[in-house]
């Protein structure tokens, strides 16, 4: 099928390339000249597994091109995704103006009858105005030509994007039109090995399915920060909890580890952008309001235990950091809960010694050259001269690291897992002082808060 994709971010890009992969001609349009350049020399800026080497295999086989121009790719698309940002207003609501703006680009090009398929997550109700978009611009050109408006959102992990896209739990196709979905049906065809997994609804679930989604995964981790938080207070230890209640199939192992915050380009956004529209709609969303407040409070942690620990006394100190990225194999800083703990370390009169395998450089971006800064090349060179460990991200190189040799290389010898990857009786066994999220039993001997 010719499929035409606008935007070649994070979404765009997988999706077009795996489209592409099963034999799908695939056209992705972008704005940015130099980006499109770059994706035409095989250059893929973002770091998803796998996903550069099936950007040029596709790209060499000529089932995958780039392109700036917006009307070489509508007149190519029988299926048109739109799949550009929607990033939060100042008021966490989602701006739909780059949506809205492609809606109109097609409106203003479009020959031939075209399936227009949602793929940016959008709030409730957008698939009505992208229609009308598109219906105005047809208009103000004095033609008619049928389309229909789909809304496909997309569940896709970061670091695990491009498996998510070929073997899908579900794909959610949201329209009341039955040629649209026997579209959707032949695209996604090559993805689909049972028809379960093939869900049909009218457009407005789908867009609501998305939020729904995410909201309820950011809520089974805000749930388990707040229960680390009691279990800390009461002196008990939250991993044990965890896995006294994961074997629950009703409550299940995934999205129960408590941390430093949930971060992202989704989590914090959806369940922003669901409270807002709640409200819009005259209706006090308390628990999303919560999930978000317990998950804005969770970023603080690390930093408190630190304080607690020092009393207060950080000014001077150099800590070690280990992960800067929101979550392990990935590059991405946006809403990473690093951000908020080096902000909050600077502000202190710390320095920061860090390593991340991947979000060096996008760290260096965010926050330019600083002498309180060092960007290391490796964890154990983040340690030299440091006072203590603290680890915000879980990648895997950090599970079984040398105790012996943090304790060496550490003034002050003590590690804050933000990630509870290590067992407190080791760490401790090998003259460490540890302390973890919600492991009352290592924080019972801080000063109260
Ligand atoms: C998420 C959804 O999983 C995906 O379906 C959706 O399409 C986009 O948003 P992503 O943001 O890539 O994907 O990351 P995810 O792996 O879900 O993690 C989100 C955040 O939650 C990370 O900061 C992670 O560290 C945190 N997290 C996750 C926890 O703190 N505890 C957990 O148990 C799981």
């Amino acid at each position: 099928m010719r499929i035409s994709i606008f935007g070649t971010g994070y979404v765009g890009l997988v999706t077009g390339t795996c489209l592409a992969e099963v034999g799908h001609d695939v056209i992705c349009v972008d704005i940015d000249q130099a980006k499109v350049d770059g994706l035409n020399r095989g250059e893929v800026s973002i770091f998803e597994p796998g996903l550069a080497p099936m950007v040029r295999a596709n790209h060499a086989a000529g089932r995958l091109r780039f392109t700036s121009d917006p009307m070489m790719a509508i007149e190519h698309g029988e299926v048109i995704f739109i799949a550009v940002g929607t990033p939060p207003d100042e008021d966490g609501s989602a701006d739909l103006q780059y949506v809205l703006a492609v809606a109109n680009t097609i409106g203003q090009h479009l020959q031939m009858p075209a399936l227009v398929v949602d793929k940016s997550t959008v709030p409730v109700g957008t698939a009505d105005k992208v229609r009308a978009t598109i219906a105005a611009a047809l208009a103000a050109r004095g033609v008619q030509v049928d389309f229909e408006v789909v809304s496909n959102p997309e569940f896709l992990k970061e670091g695990d994007a491009v498996n998510d896209f070929m073997r899908p739990d579900r794909i959610i196709i949201g329209t009341d039109d039955a040629e649209a979905v026997e579209t959707m049906r032949r695209l996604y065809a090559p993805f689909v090995r049972s028809r379960d997994r093939f869900v049909v609804m009218d457009v407005r679930s789908a867009e609501l399915t998305k939020y729904a989604a995410n909201a309820m995964l950011a809520t089974k981790i805000s749930f388990m920060n707040e229960i680390a938080n009691i279990a800390e207070r009461v002196g008990a230890d939250v991993e044990m909890v965890r896995q006294g209640i994961g074997s629950d199939p009703r409550i299940g192992w995934q999205f129960i580890y408590p941390g430093a915050g949930y971060g992202g380009s989704c989590f914090p956004k959806d369940v922003q952008a669901l409270a807002r529209t709640a409200h819009q709609h005259g209706f006090e969303p308390r628990l999303l309001d919560a999930v978000e407040a317990v998950n804005e409070r969770q970023k603080s942690h690390l930093f408190e235990l630190l304080q607690r620990h020092y009393n207060g006394a950080l000014a001077g100190k150099t800590f070690a950091l280990w992960g800067l990225a929101f979550k392990p194999n990935t590059d991405d800083m946006r809403a990473a809960p690093s951000r908020r703990l080096l902000e909050q370390l600077w502000a202190a009169g710390a320095k920061v010694q860090a390593f991340d395998p991947e979000a060096a450089s996008e760290t260096r971006r965010i926050f330019g050259e600083r002498e309180d800064l060092l960007l290391c090349d490796s964890e154990y060179a983040a340690l030299a001269g440091a006072d203590a460990l603290v680890v915000v991200t879980e990648w895997k190189q950090f599970r079984s690291p040398d105790f012996s040799r943090i304790r060496r290389e550490l003034a002050d010898a003590a590690i804050f897992d933000g990630r509870n990857l290590y067992q407190p009786d080791e760490v401790e066994a090998a003259g460490i002082a540890y302390y973890g999220i919600g492991r009352g039993r290592s924080i019972r001997s801080l000063p109260a808060q």
